[in-house]
């Protein structure tokens, strides 16, 4: 087999992008400290067309070099918005009828391999800290929580790779409904 170069993957420009009917599906950065776990957030968020990303807290923002280097130029591409307060936000995404999971382990938490989205509803997905995970305000606060089983020796994964774990889980289970 032969592997293809770039020019034929046949991806969208950055205007096609942006003309292009989004996933019913919003990112929210809940004080995330590494620049390289936001900018892998923001690849993965092309890749399948995310909505819009939600930077909190201390999330850093576009532009930055080390946002870049994951990046690639998504940041071009995936709306984005800063908001200090993740709580507040979780609260406005609420009201906007917009179903909340907080992906952390959690007790009674629903196994990614359980969940089904429902049909017609947008999601915003809640990733947490490298150490201190999604604040416990923001999962008590949430819907519902998704935890991705794990069977080896280390407790988490790194938050981007949980990231790309759960967007296409959640994604591909989208376009079944
Ligand atoms: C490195 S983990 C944080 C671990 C931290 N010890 C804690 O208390 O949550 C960073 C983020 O990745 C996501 N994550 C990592 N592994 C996960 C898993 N198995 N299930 C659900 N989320 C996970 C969560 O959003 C978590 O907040």
């Amino acid at each position: 087999m032969r592997k293809l170069k770039n020019s034929e993957l046949d991806r969208l420009s950055v205007d096609e992008f942006k003309n292009t009917k989004k996933t019913p599906l919003i990112i929210v950065l809940d004080n995330i400290r590494s620049l390289n776990n936001i900018g892998s957030v923001f690849r993965t968020s092309d890749a399948f067309l995310v909505e819009k990303i939600y930077l909190c807290g201390i999330t850093a923002t576009p532009p930055h070099k080390d946002i870049h280097k994951t990046a690639l130029g998504s940041t071009d591409t995936v709306a984005w918005e800063y908001v200090e307060n993740t709580i507040d936000l979780i609260e406005q995404l609420k009201s906007d009828n917009v179903i909340v999971a907080s992906i952390e382990q959690a007790e009674n938490a629903t196994m990614l391999n359980d969940f089904k989205p429902e049909a017609n509803k947008t999601y915003a997905l809640v990733f947490g800290n490298e150490v201190k995970g999604v604040a416990q305000n923001v999962v008590s606060a949430s819907d519902i929580i998704l935890e991705i089983p794990q069977f080896g020796t280390k407790h988490s994964l790194n938050i981007s790779v949980s990231c790309g774990v759960v967007v296409w889980d959640v994604f591909a289970k989208m376009k079944e409904n």
